[in-house]
């Protein structure tokens, strides 16, 4: 439903989203996770036709995003960040307005607003100041006007950033009900909204996809490249020799704690080389204080690209 290829784009000299490509199943809701400046929004505006990229390819139901951007919009309905209203219009007035922009008759307006009202819980705020509105119901607001065409395709950024507890869970639950008729593509930069509501995330950072497929596969992924730890007391750079010759591990980074040698091994996958380390450091003598695997979670995963995301910032402009 959703095809992106090798997309790009650069904001003067300062690459955004660097040459990603994935895709979106029909029926499937798909988050798309990553820390602020990641590019969700970047991405999920030149797929609405709301931005040019600079370069690749991207299509929604089969229409080609950059050269078919009438028939893109009709297939999609968008809730953009930060869901611009306008607070001195009533919500039927608002989304009557939207549906005219959208070239819908009087009555098709009439029953359109009907129906997204009752699946967005309008209810009796149908007829209130949008600015007098609650954040959460805002939120219902904009949802409304995406569905106001009945879209095939949903793109939500950051659905309910801003939102206290008990909104969330409505808006969530909402999303959760929509998705039975609509493709989602969902933005967030927090895990458990993705694992609140989707089947599968696409983990983007830097402009770059660090990780996509379902929730489980992406944690499995993260396990089988786990690491150990281990802290020895000895003169550095044997310890780390002896510790590279034990078969088994990959790869070896050291560090100085307190006197210690702080080392991170990777270690071949399914091997334990716990007993062999612990042999080593009584073999020659060096105190043994820690050892212990590492099994990282996709929460410590996220944790950290987004850290490096935030280092690496500045780097990711062009020369
Ligand atoms: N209109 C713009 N002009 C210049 N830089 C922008 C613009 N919009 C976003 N950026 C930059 O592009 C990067 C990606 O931003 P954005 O797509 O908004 O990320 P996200 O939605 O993941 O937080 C950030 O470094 C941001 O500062
Ligand atoms: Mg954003």
């Amino acid at each position: 439903m959703i095809q992106v290829k090798n997309l790009t784009k650069y904001y003067g000299p300062h690459l955004a989203v660097d040459n990603i490509s994935f895709q979106v199943g029909e029926g499937e809701i798909v988050g798309f996770l990553g820390p602020n400046g990641a590019g969700k929004s970047t991405t999920l505006r030149i797929l609405t036709c709301y931005q040019p990229a600079t370069s690749g390819a991207a299509s929604v139901a089969g229409f080609d995003v950059f050269t078919q951007s009438m028939e893109v919009r009709r297939v999609i309905g968008y809730l953009p960040e930060g869901n611009p209203l306008y607070p001195e219009m009533r919500v039927r007035e608002y989304l009557n307005f939207r549906g005219k922009l959208r070239g819908m008759a009087r009555d098709q307006r009439a029953a359109a607003i009907k129906r997204v009202s009752d699946r967005c819980w309008l209810g009796e705020f149908i007829d209130r100041p949008i600015g007098h509105l609650s954040k959460g119901m805002k939120q219902r607001v904009g949802l409304a006007d995406a569905l106001l065409h009945d879209p095939k395709v949903l793109v939500l950024d950051e659905p309910t950033i801003g939102l206290d507890p008990t909104q969330i869970r409505e808006t969530r639950k909402l999303i959760s009900d929509l998705a039975r008729q609509h493709t989602i593509i969902l933005s967030s930069h927090i895990l458990p909204e993705v694992e609140a509501v989707c089947q599968r995330a696409i983990i983007i950072a830097g402009g770059k996809i660090r990780a996509a497929g379902t929730l489980n596969e992406i944690r499995d992924r993260i396990k089988g490249a786990s690491r150990l730890i281990a802290e020895i007391r000895g003169p550095r750079q044997e310890v780390e020799t002896a510790i590279r010759g034990v078969s088994g591990v990959r790869s070896v980074d050291a560090t100085a704690v307190d006197g210690w040698n702080r080392i991170r091994m990777e270690v071949v996958e399914g091997q334990d080389v716990r007993e062999n380390i612990a042999g080593l450091a009584a073999r020659n003598n060096w105190p043994l204080r820690e050892l212990r695997l590492e099994v990282g979670s996709l929460e410590e995963y996220f944790v950290q690209i987004t850290a490096e995301s935030h280092t690496a910032r500045g780097r990711g402009t062009a020369a």
